[in-house]
């Protein structure tokens, strides 16, 4: 810790510690073309229950900003943790019968395993119950006490007598002292919105015990937060948040703000306040700490990183957070004050995103909306969701809404109706008759140019965060490439030899502009874009390489990148996310998931299913998606048309063995009769597997 500028800062009146902030601002402004280090943070998830695609949401608009950051050739960490303190936890483990340390880490691992599948690269994603976690929380208390910001007071509150526990206004029910209706939690009534102590409720219960509560009283710690106020007035001006964020701010600043409760009672899982026994940090002061531990905990891991050199008052590093609009308060209020008052650095900014509705409602679990990080994954492509994300994230606070059938009109159309599109219809031509050897030179280098122009524009986007109109902008790119390959027509020059030098030109162009999409598409689709520089035969794409073109250079063979979305993925996700609003005694007791309808052991037998051998694969002229079959079903041979196309190569079927469904009335279809049925897994597209028996089935063998 650099002690003597540190003493400097805390000298300095509000407003100049406000100047300061504004020159550093200024600063970083001038340093945007330099190569920055930048620490960046996701709310901290609760370690009491799953993570859903509100946090979802928030995992995937930080990943977007940090991966673009790593593009731009800034250094950029980016760490989370599970927030895992407080009486919910508490309650929680007891409920499983488990410590709570081993509930917290249970959790921990499971979230880590849902953000990994939404791609989200976290350099570290750690404990708010960790060693790290207690240092700093002590540390900072123990310099705000130095610094004269803590004072103790008697608190009346709520108290269980069976449980021998403080209850949060949310562990006490009651009827509302207004309209009378029975079951208000805490201090507000959900049927006439008003709002009251918890000790006003009618017939107050405990959630936990049914105990009648008692008001106590008990001392409590505070941290002087009005003293902050002017402080905060100067900082929250300082486009440390978003404008309208300051304005909401600005509401509570200008009423003077109240000091900080920061202890909670014992028992409570948490840290004990340094000097007591019995009093532990409420969990809301030692949560953001979790940022600081996090990170401490990477230093540790790394040589090339020290944390003063991002925590320190005069880092000239950067610190993000991003963050839901219902938690403001805690990081653009209480958190810089602690900060600042305990000698560290505050935020460089706060990015406040909206409220996420599923179909224009609150996420409910009756209409299956209540979905789940791991159920979407279950069903569908981390990238849908992250591209639909990034159509709809501007950078503002307002909410946002998961339309699922605008959800597939989206990805299909965009993604892989035109960006994908573009490679798909013109790679061929030039891996087929020119070796993959892009052109040397620029067909049209007006429209190229439209492309390099967007280089720098399309990055101030994604620094702002709005990558709704970064996608405007990148879709209508790839209709102005559509619209030029549809102009010259590739598939016909192809046909005439003198036009040879003419479909190479148009094709390599089509190239390079799929490769200036997929640079900006990067940050959002990163799987995506790892199989397009496989595609494109390149190395890790960056920011700046969609400033110039690829001339002379071979491309890969092009293979398929995304599926289209069926709609019937969505509709599984919604059925596996519908909980019954009041469940059946049946249904509760069952091992069989609500949405399985149940056939019995006859219907069963109907089926006559065959092991079959393919003798012959042969794709379907017209049909994207089918291939022809052969099959040796043992006394016979017959034909089935199968949509496996997108995840087998025909070639590479024959010989293998499969199951068919050997008494299905035969179709007509327009490519001609089906005779049955193969079995196959998966959701559809590349992701299909065929049913194979182990080897020593032979053909004809009935399957039971
Ligand atoms: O609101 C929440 O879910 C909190 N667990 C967020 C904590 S963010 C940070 F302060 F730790
Ligand atoms: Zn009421």
């Amino acid at each position: 810790m650099p002690v003597r500028s540190t003493q400097l800062v805390l000298h300095l009146s509000a407003e100049a510690r406000y100047i300061a902030a504004a020159e550093f601002v200024t600063t970083v402004q001038l340093r945007l073309s330099m190569s920055r280090r930048i620490l960046v943070t996701s709310a901290l998830p609760n370690a009491n229950g799953p993570i859903h695609l509100g946090h979802v949401l928030e995992q995937i608009q930080t990943d977007i900003w940090v991966r673009f950051q790593r593009m731009r050739g800034h250094e950029t960490l980016y760490v989370c943790a599970d927030d895992t303190h407080g009486t919910a936890t508490m309650i929680k483990a007891e409920q499983e019968g488990v410590a709570a340390e081993t509930l917290v880490e249970t959790m921990r691992q499971l979230h880590m395993a849902d953000s990994r599948g939404f791609l989200i690269d976290h350099d570290n994603y750690y404990s708010t119950h960790s060693p790290e976690n207690q240092h700093y929380s002590e540390l900072i208390y123990n310099r705000l006490q130095q610094a004269g910001l803590i004072f103790t007071e008697q608190v009346e509150q709520l108290y269980d007598p069976e449980k021998g526990l403080f209850l949060a206004d949310r562990f006490v029910v009651g009827g509302c002292p207004r309209c009378k209706t029975a079951d208000q939690y805490g201090d507000n009534c959900e049927a006439c919105g008003a709002t009251y102590n918890a000790n006003e409720l009618i017939e107050p219960k405990s959630i936990f015990s049914g105990a009648t509560p008692q008001l106590r009283g008990s001392d409590h710690y505070f941290f002087d937060l009005a003293r902050y106020t002017e402080f905060l007035q100067a900082w929250t001006r300082s486009e440390a948040v978003q404008p309208e964020i300051a304005n909401k701010l600005a509401e509570w600043l200008d009423d003077g703000l109240r000091a900080w409760d920061i202890s909670r009672d014992a028992p409570y899982f948490g840290f004990t306040i340094p000097g007591t026994t019995d009093k532990y940090f409420y969990v809301w002061m030692d949560a953001p700490i979790g940022y600081m531990a996090s990170f401490q905990n990477l230093c540790e891991a790394r040589d090339d990183l020290n944390f003063d050199d991002f925590w320190a008052v005069d880092s000239s590093a950067e610190v993000h957070h991003f963050i839901g609009k219902d938690i403001v308060n805690f990081h653009a209020l209480f958190w810089p004050a602690v900060l600042d008052g305990s000698n560290f650095r505050t935020p460089t900014k706060v990015h406040t995103h909206g409220f996420l509705t599923v179909d224009g409602t609150k996420m409910s679990k009756s209409r299956g909306t209540f979905i789940l990080a791991k159920t979407y994954l279950d069903h569908l492509s981390p990238e849908y969701l992250r591209y639909y994300f990034a159509t709809k994230l501007n950078g503002s606070v307002d909410d946002l809404d998961l339309n699922l059938a605008d959800f597939a009109a989206r990805v299909n159309s965009d993604l892989v109706g035109k960006v994908i599109n573009i490679a798909s219809r013109t790679a061929n031509f030039l891996v087929k008759q020119f070796d993959g050897v892009l052109a040397s030179e620029v067909h049209d280098p007006e429209l190229m140019s439209q492309f390099h122009a967007q280089v720098e524009p399309l990055a101030a986007l994604f620094e702002r965060g709005d990558t709704a109109r970064a996608m405007r902008e990148i879709t209508a790119l790839a209709d102005a490439a559509n619209q030029y390959i549809a102009k010259h027509e590739p598939w016909h020059m192809a046909k005439d030899p003198e036009q040879r030098n003419a479909v190479q030109l148009v094709c390599s162009q089509s190239i390079n502009m799929f490769r200036c999409l997929a640079v900006f598409l990067k940050p959002v689709l990163p799987v995506t874009a790892e199989k397009a520089e496989a595609f494109l035969n390149v190395d890790a794409l960056l920011w700046a390489h969609a400033k110039t073109p690829l001339l002379g250079h071979t491309i890969n063979k092009f293979k398929p990148m995304l599926q289209r979305i069926e709609t019937a993925q969505i509709e599984k996700m919604v059925a596996a996310s519908k909980v019954p609003e009041a469940p059946a005694a049946a249904a509760t007791d069952s091992e069989t998931p609500a949405t399985t309808e149940t056939i019995g052991i006859d219907d069963f037998l109907k089926v006559q299913l065959k092991v079959a051998r393919i003798i012959d694969a042969q794709p379907v002229e017209g049909a994207d998606k089918l291939l022809q079959l052969t099959l040796d079903v043992g006394d016979h041979q017959r034909q089935v048309f199968s949509g496996i196309k997108a995840a087998y190569q025909a070639d590479n079927l024959v010989g293998r063995l499969t199951v068919v469904v050997a008494n299905l009335a035969p179709r007509k279809m327009r490519f001609g009769v089906s005779q049955g049925m193969v079995l196959a897994a998966g959701p559809g597209g590349a992701d299909i597997f065929l049913l194979s028996p182990d080897s020593g089935a032979e053909p004809g063998m009935d399957v039971k």
